[in-house]
């Protein structure tokens, strides 16, 4: 699959919202309960804050034919935040593209580390890139308790 990775632009924002709306409930049901995926993305969508927080955050995304299919946000301290592909177009490499973007602008930042909290279904994904898991979480979200697990890869 072609993919051209590019910068958030805010034109991107109602895409990418509805990328992550439809890939938590989705895929994400899985391995999370209806109530787990209401906790970590409620409804209705909410537009305006994911305009605000993927302006605040910009992500890199990935196109295919010049649509939106996938977003992940490198922080400046190496945090990996957002790693979300979307429901039609997962397992066919987006997060791997996106992930070898990420990780070539972190080496050239001269981030030494990158690190994550990765859902079930990241897990994996991350694993395959050479990250080491370091813990499980139980993380607290609007009631619900959610398992994620810090993950970290050394770039140096
Ligand atoms: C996790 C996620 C971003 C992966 O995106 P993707 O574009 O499907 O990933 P890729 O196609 O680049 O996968 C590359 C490799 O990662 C591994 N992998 C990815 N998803 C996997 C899964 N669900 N189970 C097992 N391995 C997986 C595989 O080794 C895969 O290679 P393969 O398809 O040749 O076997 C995607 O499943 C997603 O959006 N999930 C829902 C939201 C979510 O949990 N986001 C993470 C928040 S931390």
């Amino acid at each position: 699959m072609e993919l051209n990775i590019r910068g958030f632009t805010a034109e991107d924002a109602k895409a990418l919202t509805d990328i992550f709306y439809d890939a938590v409930h989705g895929p994400a049901l899985q391995y999370y309960s209806q109530e787990q995926v209401n906790a970590w993305a409620p409804l209705p969508r909410d537009y305006p804050a994911w305009q605000a927080r993927l302006s605040a955050k910009p992500p890199f995304v990935a196109l295919f034919k010049q649509t939106p299919v996938g977003f992940i946000t490198l922080e400046a301290n190496g945090h990996i935040d957002w790693t979300y592909t979307h429901k039609d177009y997962q397992r066919r490499g987006v997060a791997g593209a996106l992930y070898t973007h990420l990780e070539k602008q972190a080496r050239a930042q001269g981030i030494a580390q990158l690190y994550v909290e990765a859902s079930y279904l990241a897990r994996p994904f991350f694993a395959k890139q050479g990250f080491v898991q370091s813990s499980e979480n139980q993380v607290e979200r609007h009631g619900q308790i959610l398992v994620n697990f810090s993950m970290y890869k050394s770039l140096e």
